[in-house]
Order: C-alpha cells, then structure tokens, then sequence
C-alpha cells in the first residue's frame, strides 16, 4: 500500500499547480472516509477558485470538488462503506478533503457507492451537478423530492419550467432531476442545436431551443401553449446578458426564477419575479440533505440517473489536470472534461 500522497497545489491566486510529495493523510473523524482517487472531473469552480480566489480561506490550495475512486480507510463509526469499495464522492478543496491529490478524506455522507457498470471516469462527473441540480429544485424552486430519503415530500409543482444552459453539467443534471421531481412538469431547456438530441431523447426533456435563435421567446412561448412557462432555472447566468428571457415567463403565474450562484453579482429580476440564489453549499438548509449521496446512489441502482454529459478524458495522470483547467477556462460545450489516474 501506498505511504506517500502526491497532492497538486497552487500557492497563490493565479498559480500554476505544483505536485507536492506528502505523507498518506490519515482518518481523523471517526465518520471519515479515505478514497484513493482513480479519476477526478474538473469544474468552473475550480477555475475560478485558483483565478480569481472565490471563496479560498487560505494558500496554498488544494483545488477539486469532483471524483471517484476505491475506499482505501474507514473511520470506527463508519456503517456504510468498507476497505475496497468503488464509490463516487463531493470533494471540499482546501487540503485534505480535495480531489486533486492520489488521497481524499470526505465524511461518510458525502459518499455513494458506484455501480460496477460505471466507469471510474463516467463517475467522476456526477457529485457537484448532482448536488448542485438538487439544490436548484428543493432550495431554488422548492419542489418536493420523492426520491431524497427524508426530503421533502410537497413543494412547489410547476406545470413548465425553463432551464437555461441544458448542455452544461448542472443543467444536464437539473432536467433528469425536475423529470423525476415532477414528472407531469413540461421540460423545456437552451442550448446550442448540435445537444438538442442528448437533452430530448437522453435526459428527458420535452424540448430543446436554440439558446442564439431570435425567435427563442416566442419559440418557449409557443411550446408551454402560447401563455409562457411557470418558473426558470438558469443553470448558467444568462439572465444576465439574455434580458428578454423573463419575457417567457407567464405573466399570470408564479413567475420563479431560480439561478444559481455564479460567482458574480446576482442578477437583477424585473418586477414581479420570485427570484431565488442557490448555491452547492446550500445543503445544510435542505430537508434531508444528509442523505442527498445515499439517494445517489439509489438513483444510480435503479438506472434512473444517466450520465448527464459525455466524458472527455483529457489525460492519464494527475499531471494532466494543468491540462485540463486551461481546457475549462477556453470553456466546454456540452462535455465533462475528466483526468484519469
Ligand atoms: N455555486 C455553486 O455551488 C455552483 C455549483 C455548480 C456550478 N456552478 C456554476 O454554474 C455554472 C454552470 O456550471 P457547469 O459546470 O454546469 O458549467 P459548464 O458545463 O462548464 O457550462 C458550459 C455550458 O454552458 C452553456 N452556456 C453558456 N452560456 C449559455 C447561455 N447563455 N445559454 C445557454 N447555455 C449556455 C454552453 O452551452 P452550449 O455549448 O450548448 O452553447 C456549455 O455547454 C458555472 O458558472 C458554475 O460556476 C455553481
């Protein structure tokens, strides 16, 4: 067994990751669990993190929010998981609990086992849209999640919903969510034409539209029967840029607009919109979000959560993952950029 760590870190805002040689951490809450990372996927957060220093208390950083692997420790009160597992995990940056080292270790409940038919790549992707899509439904429009063990059971219940970037990670995520939330709901999504096939005939939704078309208000309008749609997700903050988007919205219903933190300033609503701000860290404030891995889980079991995007591998090694953050920042469409390790 391994004794060593190799952690990738970067000292600085605006640095450059540095491998570092590091003793194998060690279990230190009785409810931790440590994984040995067989793939992790990269996200705009930890972009912006490095670049920009969002939400970083401290330098250096341990950056990676997103992976999968095999269960290398468990702590004493550990019920679920054993020596050996193949799981998937969210990740926390700073250090110890980060993704972009050979070592991880996160608390039990941010743990699912993966199913042998996933790859460890495919995997990898699922843990920050997963949990992300399930705050934009239970935080951001307040719908009820049957299929979150302890969650809330009622809630909000839109006949339409918009959801704005359905070929990026969390909306991909957000449309198989709100199909199985509500199932009856109309599930409209943007994004460029070349994912409307993946969007419709893979992950549920009812209807794709062409995010640049001129004609995108009067399209949506037309597809929720000409009076426009209950509630938005924005999924990617083009509520900022696409003023006319609230345009969609039927003017006589409840008008939600759900968008998620972005990292810039939240978006300015016109009169009228219920506007809510959901963010991944929100969990604390969900019913039942103890259990949102375990529902993971099940949703994988059951095959009832797809692979939100096809995976692009962008290299083996962790030494790869320079690689990949300078791939995230030309920006993605429609793809999950992963290193295998
Ligand atoms: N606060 C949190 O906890 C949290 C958690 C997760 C994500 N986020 C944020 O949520 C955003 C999305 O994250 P992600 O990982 O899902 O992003 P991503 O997969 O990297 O997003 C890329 C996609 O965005 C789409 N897109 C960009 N602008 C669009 C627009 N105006 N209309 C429709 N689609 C548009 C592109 O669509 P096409 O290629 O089809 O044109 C592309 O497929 C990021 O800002 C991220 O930082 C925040």
């Amino acid at each position: 067994m391994a004794l060593q760590n190799i952690k990738y870190l970067v000292q600085e805002k605006g640095g450059q990751l540095v491998a570092m040689s590091v003793p194998k951490p060690t279990i230190v809450e009785p409810t931790e669990v440590m994984i040995r990372l067989k793939a992790v996927a990269i996200n705009p957060a930890d972009c912006k993190m490095i670049d920009q220093g969002h939400r970083v208390a401290s330098w250096p950083l341990v950056a990676g929010l997103d992976g999968s692997g095999v269960v290398e420790a468990v702590g004493d009160k550990v019920k679920n998981f054993a020596i050996g597992d193949e799981v998937v995990a969210m990740f926390a940056s700073g250090d110890r609990g980060a993704s972009f080292q050979n070592f991880a270790v996160v608390p039990e409940m941010m743990v699912a086992k993966k199913p042998s038919t996933w790859s460890f790549e495919n995997a990898a992707t699922l843990g920050v849209c997963y949990l992300t899509a399930m705050m934009a439904l239970g935080i951001g429009l307040k719908t009820r999640l049957p299929f979150l063990p302890g969650g809330p059971k009622n809630g909000f219940t839109p006949s339409s919903v918009l959801i704005l970037g359905g070929s990026s990670a969390l909306g991909a995520a957000v449309i198989q969510l709100l199909r199985l939330a509500v199932p009856d709901c109309l599930v409209l999504a943007t994004s460029s034409p070349q994912h409307h096939k993946h969007l419709t005939s893979i992950l549920g939704a009812d209807e794709a539209f062409d995010r640049n078309s001129t004609s995108l208000i009067t399209e949506v309008k037309s597809a929720s029967g000409s009076q426009g749609v209950d509630a938005i997700i924005d999924a990617v903050g083009a509520g900022s840029s696409q003023r006319n988007i609230f345009d969609t919205f039927n003017p006589s219903g409840p008008q939600k607009y759900a968008q998620v933190w972005t990292g810039d300033e939240e978006i300015q609503v016109p009169s009228g919109v219920d506007s809510v701000m959901f963010r991944g860290r929100d969990l604390l404030h969900l019913q039942g979000g103890n259990n949102i891995m375990l529902a993971l889980q099940k949703l994988l079991e059951d095959d009832s959560y797809k692979l939100p995007l096809p995976v692009h591998i962008v290299g083996d090694g962790l030494e790869a993952l320079q690689k990949g953050l300078d791939m995230m920042r030309q920006g993605v469409s429609g793809e999950k950029l992963v290193v295998s390790v």
